[in-house]
């Protein structure tokens, strides 16, 4: 524990910012690593001579910042943590840093079943991290899911996340290939929920380095066109859902219209393309007939 006046930190920060990188990820660091929230710090910033405990020493949150900037590691990687709706996610590079625009997953779930103590079967087709499937069971506690992926390095990430966030036990988690893991649940599920990857190979070529070179390519990468995996899961879904079980998918920016072709194609009804906070067609939902 080191303490340390709130001016000197400021002035140690201002030094570090003016390195590169941006005020959010600073504050991210400082926050998993050095144990303050933001919003305290800021209330410690009102009187400079405050004095602020920090979990670590500066010079090993420098050398963290330092990495993060030079070579252009994402600061949650590096922090091993990220913060996702009301959950605090261990992240490593076998798993997507869980994004913002999908937490309305779970907004679109609680708008189609509604009250928490309402009891259905859900499969998240591709966990990752485990943040939505963990936020579901936590949230319907009365309900069942399973969590699949193709990399079990991600399932078990996904494992001690849920673990960690809950001593609930209505969540599995199964390895394997989109729907193979689910072979025993063939027309019993009422929801399927996948962020698959939907990067076009020529995008995915084009990617920011602190994506291409530190996220995991088979959770980005969606084919040639990035409907690849898609397509699969849709084409599947009828074996596996329920009469009037819904599907939900997050989609790239500009794949929406294509995804709702899918949809109607392979006989699904109340189709929607239901946008994310940029205004962007994200996410397609429809039922199975
Ligand atoms: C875009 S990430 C989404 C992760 C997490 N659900 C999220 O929203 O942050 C896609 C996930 O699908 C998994 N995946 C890729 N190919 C798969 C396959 N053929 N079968 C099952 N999972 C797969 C990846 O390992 C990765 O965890």
């Amino acid at each position: 524990m080191l303490c340390i006046s709130v001016k000197e930190f400021l002035l140690w920060k201002k030094k570090q910012i003016s390195k590169g990188g941006d005020n959010q990820s600073f504050d991210f660091l400082i926050e998993c690593i050095g144990g303050i929230p933001k919003g305290d710090l800021n209330l410690l910033s009102l009187n400079s001579e405050n004095k602020l405990y920090l979990k670590k020493n500066l010079d090993h949150l420098e050398s963290i910042w330092n990495d993060h900037l030079l070579y252009s590691s994402p600061i949650q990687y590096l922090c091993g943590l990220t913060f996702w709706r009301n959950l605090k996610l261990k992240v490593t590079d076998k798993v997507l840093i869980p994004r913002p625009e999908t937490e309305l997953i779970v907004d679109i779930v609680f708008k189609i079943f509604g009250e928490k103590s309402n009891k259905f079967f859900f499969a998240e087709l591709g966990t990752g991290s485990g943040a939505i499937s963990i936020a579901l069971a936590l949230s319907y506690p009365l309900s069942d899911g399973i969590a699949t992926d193709i990399d079990q390095n991600a399932l078990e990430v996904a494992i001690k996340n849920y673990r960690n966030s809950s001593k609930q036990s209505n969540l599995r988690f199964i390895c394997g290939n989109w729907w193979s893991p689910l072979e025993s649940f063939k027309g019993k599920l009422d929801l399927a929920i996948s962020n698959p990857p939907y990067i076009p190979k020529d995008t995915y070529e084009k990617l920011p380095k602190e994506v291409k070179n530190f996220e995991p390519k088979v959770a980005l990468l969606g084919g040639e066109d990035g409907l690849k995996h898609i397509r699969e899961i849709i084409q599947k879904a009828p074996i596996f859902l329920k009469e009037k079980g819904w599907l939900i998918l997050e989609n790239h920016f500009d794949q929406g219209e294509k995804v709702k072709q899918l949809f109607i194609k392979n006989k699904f009804t109340s189709i929607e393309i239901l946008k994310d906070f940029s205004g962007i067609g994200r996410f397609t939902i429809g039922r199975y007939k």
